[in-house]
């Protein structure tokens, strides 16, 4: 079995400081890089920067910065972010740096060469804010300005010489892909939706423009500036160093397993990025996923929209992993969400302080009591222990194949309702009044235990501080956190003196008025 496992984040722009929406992707990317990674999978998370054309170049302008030295600052500002996410990233590309660009020029070379380029004309309209092309049929006027429907932004009437990619000749074999790979565009209510625009006629796409030069000059014809989606999109496979196909990063991780990205750019991972491969001869990816919109009010919150949420406020107001659980947990994945701080803070208290804060700081004072401070040694299961540790066993392969379909929610509510169900043994089994009979009582709390490192593992790819803070009870690092284990009842050693933790989350005292 394949057992490599590459996933990517969007490259986000750097014309203004990441928000929500971006933290979100970044988030549910190393929800899935954490997941395989404990698995035993090598895996290769890619997040970055996107920082050629027209929209970087104006806010550069704006700004009154040169445009390079604008996208080192705000790129940082990104880098920064993956940092305070705790994102596992294994790379963070910027398409201004030398191997971006090499490969991108390489493309272009060999989409030349296959004839799939040709020199013409452009006239339409143009949307800066999406660096996108948009047909009539695709804008509207409000107020005197026309706009573009689906994602509201401005567009500009263009007319230039530019080059341009047969993205029609690819029409019929893209949607014999999405045919004989059902799987390739997630969810499945997106997939329609992209079925039926390649349907409805692909027209031949610009790739080049000629009106600026903040971006990657097309080889030989310096003064035709590659189009910023086909440099943009490449970054998937330059930070594999491809063409060097001797490396062993694209032989071992490409087709990207997945591409995570945000639905309103759905258009270019599933239409436009598989045609360029096509054309090329590459490989096409496994998978894009367009998940749903972090919403403010209705609007889907956007840096033009100026609705944000900013992430480092809230993580400094309530900490990182309850941002990752709230997120992770109150998005159902797939669609749009509406957050806020109200039902953040129930999420802190219910799930995070008394469900799980509360199941192990019980468990860990009642082994100080009434244990010597050890994994009890003695122990005979009865059914009710076997019942609820087996449950692991029996549905880690079921856990397993729900990840590869991206089913986060059901995911989460197994983590949520395992919780309820080990607080609910620790009651029932009322080991307080087993003090008598040292060996139940001794079952129950190795039971419990045991059940609290297998809820420990389950929730690392969610918040992995906090449970790497809770396996401080058994000395549990980080690189022993296997998935494959879940399937052992008596992993954690017995005889071994467990530790105090801290609290793992406060609750947050709430005002009604
Ligand atoms: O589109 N809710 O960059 P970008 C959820 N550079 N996710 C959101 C979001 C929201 N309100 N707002 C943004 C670009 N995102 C291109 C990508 S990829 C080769 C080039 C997330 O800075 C979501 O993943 O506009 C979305 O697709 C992405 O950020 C867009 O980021
Ligand atoms: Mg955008």
């Amino acid at each position: 079995m394949d057992k490599n496992f590459y996933i990517t984040t969007p490259i986000y722009y750097p014309s203004a400081k990441p928000h929500m929406g971006h933290a979100y992707s970044s988030i549910i990317a190393d929800f899935f890089a954490r997941f395989k990674s404990i698995d035993d999978f090598d895996v290769y998370f890619l997040t970055g920067t996107d920082e050629h054309g027209l929209k970087i170049q104006r806010s550069a302008e704006k700004a009154g910065k040169e445009p390079q030295e604008f996208c080192d600052e705000i790129s940082k500002t990104f880098r920064d972010l993956s940092k305070t996410l705790n994102l596992s990233n294994t790379d963070f590309i910027r398409t201004t740096e030398e191997r971006h660009k090499k490969t991108v020029q390489y493309l272009w070379s060999k989409l030349e060469k296959n004839d799939d380029i040709y020199l013409s004309n452009y006239s339409g309209w143009y949307s800066v804010s999406d660096e996108a092309f948009y047909n009539e049929d695709e804008i509207e006027e409000i107020n005197g300005n026309k706009i573009a429907i689906t994602s509201k932004s401005p567009v500009e009437w263009i007319e230039e010489e530019s080059f341009f990619f047969r993205l029609s000749k690819w029409e019929k074999p893209l949607l014999e892909f999405y045919e004989s790979n059902p799987d390739f565009i997630s969810p499945v209510s997106r997939k329609n939706e992209v079925i039926s625009f390649v349907k409805s006629g692909l027209k031949d796409l610009s790739v080049s423009r000629k009106t600026f030069s903040w971006g990657i000059p097309v080889p030989n014809k310096k003064d035709h500036i590659i189009y910023v989606w086909l440099d943009a999109l490449t970054n998937y496979l330059s930070a594999l160093n491809y063409p060097d196909t001797k490396n062993t990063l694209f032989n071992k991780f490409w087709p990207a397993s997945i591409h995570l990205i945000g639905k309103d750019i759905l258009r270019f991972h599933a239409v436009y990025w598989p045609a360029f491969l096509l054309a090329a001869n590459v490989t096409l990816p496994k998978k894009v996923y367009g998940h749903g919109w972090i919403l403010s009010g209705d609007e889907k919150m956007s840096k033009s929209k100026g609705n944000i949420l900013d992430p480092l406020e809230i993580i400094e107001k309530y900490g990182l992993d309850s941002l990752r659980y709230y997120l992770i947990k109150e998005v159902s994945f797939g669609n749009d969400g509406n957050i806020s701080q109200e039902r953040l803070e129930n999420c802190i208290n219910s799930d995070l302080a008394n469900n799980y804060g509360n199941l192990c700081q019980r468990v860990v004072a009642f082994t100080i009591k009434n244990c010597e401070g050890k994994i009890p040694s003695k122990i005979k299961f009865l059914e009710d222990d076997l019942k609820i540790l087996n449950k692991y066993k029996k549905n880690l392969d079921n856990i397993r194949s729900k990840i590869d379909e991206q089913n986060i929610n059901f995911y989460i509510d197994y983590i949520v309702s395992s919780l309820f169900e080990a607080n609910k043994y620790f009651n029932d089994q009322e080991p307080w009044k087993k003090k008598n009979d040292q060996l139940r009582l001794n079952t129950i709390v190795y039971t419990t235990l045991e059940i609290v490192r297998k809820i420990s593992f389950l929730i690392y790819p969610i918040i992995p501080e906090t449970s790497l803070k809770a396996l401080k009870i058994f000395n549990i690092l980080e690189p022993n956190i296997k998935l494959e284990t879940l399937s052992n009842n008596e992993y954690i050693q017995k005889g071994n003196i467990i530790n105090k933790i801290d609290i793992l989350f406060k609750k947050i005292e709430k005002n009604n008025d």
